[in-house]
């Protein structure tokens, strides 16, 4: 990704401008979790995972984590709020944070291999495709199907006039996810709901989950 656009979040996380973080774990997890059969001590990719409190629910389940984010500030609260010292090593252009079950990436989701990544069973993207301008959009889903080997994934999204306000995060619509993901997974809508969390609610958006589900062979 490019300087501005890493710019724009390093500020958000300086300024504490952090509307997207959620002060509970998210309810479309809780509800749809299971449908992605992963067996204990799976292993959960959270691209552009911030400091979210769902990888601290996904390890009191006995998952394992491993998430991405360009934000030092971020990966640093999250150890901090999860009350666990990571080991850090230097990684190139990343830096890895390491605990007990849980890595994470400092650092652009671009510039990470899956050899650095390792095994992935399952991806969960809660604000992270939507967060995304329309051009990164393709770059960054070709990027998590390869860290992910097109592992089962939940994908959270909101719909909603891209016309009478600007993202993030944006609305990435049925179509799009189709031109995004249809090639190599079943969606299964598990969840539509009307919503005023994401864009401030003005004006009126639509929340959905998918389970995209890899197409056999
Ligand atoms: C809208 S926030 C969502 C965070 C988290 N998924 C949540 O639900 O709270 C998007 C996050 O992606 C991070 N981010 C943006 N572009 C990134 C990139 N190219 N690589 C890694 N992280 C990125 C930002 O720093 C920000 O924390």
């Amino acid at each position: 990704m490019n300087a501005m656009d890493a710019n724009f979040w390093l500020q958000k996380w300086q300024r504490g401008e952090i509307g997207f973080h959620e002060s509970v774990v998210n309810p479309l997890l809780v509800a749809h979790v299971d449908k992605l059969r992963v067996p204990q001590g799976g292993r959960w990719l959270l691209p552009l995972c911030g400091k979210t409190l769902d990888i601290g629910w996904l390890l009191a389940r006995g998952y394992r984590v491993v998430g991405v984010e360009l934000s030092q500030l971020a990966v640093e609260a999250l150890f901090a709020e999860l009350g666990m010292a990571p080991q850090i090593t230097a990684l190139g252009a990343l830096r890895h944070y390491q605990a007990s079950n849980i890595d994470i990436f400092n650092g652009d989701i671009f510039a990470l291999t899956p050899a650095q990544l390792g095994p992935v069973s399952a991806v969960y993207d809660r604000a992270a495709l939507v967060a995304l301008p329309a051009a990164l959009r393709q770059r960054y889903a070709a990027q998590v199907r390869t860290l992910s080997n097109t592992a089962p994934q939940l994908l959270v999204t909101y719909e909603y006039d891209q016309s009478l306000r600007a993202g993030p995060p944006f609305s990435v619509n049925a179509e799009e996810v189709a031109r995004l993901y249809a090639d190599a997974y079943v969606l299964d809508v598990v969840a539509h709901q009307e919503t005023s969390a994401a864009p401030n609610g003005r004006p009126a958006a639509v929340e959905v989950a998918r389970y995209l589900k890899p197409i056999e062979g």
